[in-house]
């Protein structure tokens, strides 16, 4: 056992590994031994040889895929679609396109859901979150009766049942508690073989000395390797295997916590599609200039790439205005994206070694020489992350679908304080105000305390709650289309819970 790891470490330059060895229990060494023998040795020499370059740059000059000269572009119009902008027709002919994809099985979501959730703060995975809706709904919830509520209505449209596989990318913090959760619900009530989840890998915090850094004399500090280790979770795990196997085509790959989420968004599958595209954005027009979000923007060579909100160059970028005053970067990228299987083969296959790890300075626990476990104050290691987006670069054809930030963006990051963005707060408020939108577009009414009908009020303001308590089960609705039905010309005194 330790002879195995010895060799593996030595090969790899990082025999410190196992200083602690005479220490440990016999549980902790079978452990360590484990864990040291899923590392490949010249992956993990060049890892953290390329962290300790990193570190000795000055601090904001951390290499990046996208450092260096560069001419950054806006979108060109031509590659962008725009919900606001679409004649009702098209938005309909896109829609009935997507519809049709999914009813045929050729479409399959997949949930980015291995992140630590660290800005957030909570000991479990993100999508249990509940926000504090009437219903007590988590993210996980709300995306399953989404699916679910999508399955039905492109059922409707091809006459029998449709299939939409659901993949959830994991990781070792993620793995258990999700699938837990998952069998404790049921499913949520979702066939159990539609619903995929695998893993991704764990890459070791590297000191700013190049050694990997160890979070307990047993363990190295481990961290997933980004959004975008989703490509090698994707052949370690076989799953592009098992979506060919399903007839699947198409993706849609999101983010976890954005409360909106479009559960394969019809509208933005009938899109892409039409336009022949391998690979494709959402975004919306940013809420102010330094939010942080990438941006979705253009090299001068007709290249698309994401630049991230945490990558230092992006500063003057992020300001920068058109003589009317306009953002000129303002595609703020919502993570998620349009991928088809044949382009995500051609990643897996020919790409994903050509994607550069990003680096992020991170206050990284670690033990001391006394066995101590201490955390610091100060950035002391690095993290090595490939992100999701990196992959756009290889498009062959690339398209941009704008939408409205009301209607499909809330993301929970935060944890609550005062004047807080992005926390639970925000994403229930956003989630009731469209509900309340939704009911009244299909001609509800909401009575006061005196059975008087209450103003109509459709101005959303961020910080303030709906003037009334209105939430609709996804069940019956995923985008407020079948309501009329339930609510047209009735009065309702809040709060107004519609479910199936
Ligand atoms: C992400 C986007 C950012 C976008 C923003 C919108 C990336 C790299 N950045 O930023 O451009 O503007 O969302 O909300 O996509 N995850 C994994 N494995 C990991 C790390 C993360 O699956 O190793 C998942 C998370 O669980 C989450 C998603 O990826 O669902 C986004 O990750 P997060 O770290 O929250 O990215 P942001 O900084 O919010």
């Amino acid at each position: 056992m330790l002879a195995a790891a010895a060799a593996i470490l030595a090969e790899a330059g990082q025999p410190e590994v196992l200083r602690f060895w005479p220490r440990l229990s016999e549980g902790e060494r079978r452990s360590l031994a484990a864990a040291v023998e899923q590392l490949d040795p010249a992956e993990l020499r060049d890892h953290c040889r390329a962290a300790a370059r990193a570190a000795a740059l000055p601090p904001g000059h951390e290499p990046g895929p996208h450092s260096g000269p560069q001419t950054l572009q806006p979108l060109p119009p031509g590659v962008v679609g725009s919900a606001a902008r679409a004649q009702p027709a098209e938005l309909n002919r896109w829609r009935e396109r997507g519809l049709q994809e999914i009813g045929e099985g050729r479409v399959a979501v997949l949930l980015l859901a291995g992140g630590q959730g660290t800005r957030l703060g909570v000991p479990y995975p993100k999508g249990m979150y509940d926000v504090g809706l009437p219903s007590g709904k988590t993210l996980y919830q709300i995306q399953a009766e989404r699916i679910h509520r999508v399955r039905t209505l492109a059922a409707e449209r091809t006459g029998r049942p449709c299939p939409l596989p659901w993949y959830i990318m994991t990781s070792e913090f993620t793995l258990g508690p999700t699938q837990s959760f998952f069998s404790q619900h049921g499913y949520f009530g979702l066939p159990q073989a539609d619903v995929v989840m695998f893993e991704q890998r764990m890459l070791p915090a590297v000191g700013f000395d190049g050694k990997v850094i160890m979070e307990g004399m047993g363990r190295i500090a481990m961290a997933p390797d980004g959004n975008g280790g989703l490509y090698r979770a994707l052949t370690d795990h076989g799953i592009l295997d098992d979506m060919e196997r399903r007839g699947v085509c198409e993706v849609h790959v999101y983010c976890v916590d954005n409360i909106l989420v479009k559960m394969a968004d019809p509208v933005f599958i009938g899109f892409c599609v039409e336009r022949g595209a391998d690979c494709g954005a959402k975004v919306v027009g940013k809420a102010y200039p330094t939010e942080p979000v990438g941006l979705v923007v253009c090299r001068g060579d007709g290249i698309y790439q994401v630049v991230e909100y945490s990558e230092v160059e992006v500063g003057a970028t992020m300001q920068r205005r058109n003589p009317d005053g306009q953002l000129t970067f303002n595609a703020g990228n919502i993570c998620n994206h349009f991928l088809t299987v044949a382009f995500l083969k051609a990643v897996a296959g020919e790409f994903e070694a050509q994607l550069k790890p990003h680096v992020a300075l991170k206050k990284v626990p670690y033990v001391d020489e006394d066995g101590n476990c201490v955390k610091p104050e100060k950035p002391n290691g690095i993290k090595m992350e490939k992100f999701v987006f990196d992959v756009f670069q290889f498009s062959k054809n690339f398209a941009v679908w704008e939408v409205l930030r009301e209607d499909e963006f809330s993301p929970l990051k935060n944890a609550e304080s005062v004047g807080a963005k992005d926390t639970a707060s925000t994403a229930r408020r956003a989630l009731l105000w469209q509900h309340y939108r939704w009911a009244l577009q299909a001609g509800a009414h909401f009575l006061d305390h005196s059975n008087n009908r209450m103003p109509a009020c459709t101005q959303l303001r961020e910080t303030d709650d709906p003037p009334v308590v209105c939430e609709i089960s996804p069940l019956i609705s995923s985008a407020g289309e079948g309501l009329e039905e339930r609510v047209k010309g009735r009065e309702f005194h809040p709060p107004l819970l519609l479910t199936e």
